[in-house]
């Protein structure tokens, strides 16, 4: 079958077969190995990727149902911010299907990793 699909803002064109699995789709074709296999239950979250906007365990959903969908890896997340690098760099003392998360709800204006947060306005006392 024919699919299109973005992943972390690069466009794919792709013949997949019908029963290909989005985590090895994007591993294997996408060449989007930072997404990793953890086990073969569904239970670990550790191929959790964005699919327009939510999360969704790639292990657990076909290539196909990707078509015309935004994928949003781990790596798609890495330069934005501190937490998936330090995610990265310990892949199983932090699990990539939380850090994924956190990443997508970390606010783009608050402070990233390394950088000072900005300082409390003082507060006047009468
Ligand atoms: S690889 Fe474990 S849930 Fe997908």
């Amino acid at each position: 079958m024919r699919m299109s699909v973005k992943i972390d803002g690069v466009r794919y064109d792709d013949d997949v077969e019908p029963r290909l699995l989005l985590v090895h789709y994007l591993r294997e074709q996408a060449g989007r190995t930072g997404t990793p296999i953890g086990c073969d239950t569904s239970n670990c979250g550790a191929c959790t990727v964005l699919l327009n906007g939510r999360s969704v365990k790639s292990c657990s959903v076909l290539a196909v149902q990707a078509d015309g969908a935004a994928v949003t890896t781990i790596q798609g997340l890495a330069d934005d911010s501190g937490v998936i690098v330090a995610a990265t760099v310990l892949p199983f003392a932090l699990p990539l299907g939380i850090a994924i998360l956190a990443a997508a709800a970390y606010p783009p204006d608050q402070p990233r990793y390394g950088e000072s947060a900005p300082t409390r306005p003082t507060v006047s006392r009468r």
